[in-house]
C-alpha cells in the first residue's frame, strides 16, 4: 500500500518532465523581467545578496546559509530527476519554499508572485552562475 502511494508522486514527476521538455514552459520568461522581481517583489537580494553571492545582510545570522547563486550552489533535487538547481527545482524552491524538499524554514516559498514572475525568477537565479 504505501509503496503504491510512495510510487504515484515518481510517475507523476516523470510526467510533468515529459510535458517540461516539449513545452515551452520557461521559455517565456526573461531574465531581464527575473531581475526586476528579484529586486522588487521578491526581495530576494535581502538574504541572497544583490548579486546572488548568498550575502545579503538578512542572510549572514542564518544556518545554513542562503545559497550563493554565483557559485551554482544548488542542493535540492525537487523533482526526483537527480539533478539539482534546474529551472524546475528552482521554481519549485521559489513556490513552495525549501522546507518542503528537506532545507531550510528561513526559504520562505513565493506563491504570492505571479506564475510568470516565478518562472522569470529561476531564470534569473540561473543567470548569476560565474
Ligand atoms: C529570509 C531569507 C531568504 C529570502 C528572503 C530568500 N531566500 Fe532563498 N534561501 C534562503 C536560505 C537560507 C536558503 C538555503 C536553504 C537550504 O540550504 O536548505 C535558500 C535557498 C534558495 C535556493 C536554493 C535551493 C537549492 O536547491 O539549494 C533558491 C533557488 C532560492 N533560495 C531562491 C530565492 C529567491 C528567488 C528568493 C526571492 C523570491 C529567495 N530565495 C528569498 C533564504 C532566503
Amino acid at each position: 500500500m504505501s509503496i503504491i502511494l510512495r510510487a504515484r508522486p515518481v510517475a507523476l514527476a516523470v510526467i510533468g518532465l515529459g510535458m517540461l521538455s516539449t513545452s515551452p514552459a520557461f521559455g517565456d520568461a526573461t531574465i531581464e523581467q527575473g531581475k526586476t522581481v528579484y529586486n522588487t517583489l521578491g526581495a530576494c537580494g535581502t538574504c541572497h545578496g544583490p548579486e546572488g553571492k548568498g550575502d545579503g545582510p538578512a542572510g549572514a545570522a542564518l544556518n545554513p546559509k542562503p545559497r550563493s547563486f554565483a557559485a551554482g550552489d544548488f542542493a535540492l533535487d525537487t523533482d526526483g530527476d537527480g539533478k539539482t538547481g534546474t529551472e524546475t527545482d528552482v521554481f519549485n524552491v521559489i513556490t513552495n519554499g525549501a522546507q518542503k524538499y528537506g532545507g531550510s524554514v528561513m526559504m520562505v516559498g513565493r506563491p504570492d508572485i505571479p506564475e510568470a514572475d516565478r518562472k522569470a525568477l529561476a531564470k534569473y537565479v540561473l543567470s548569476l552562475k560565474q
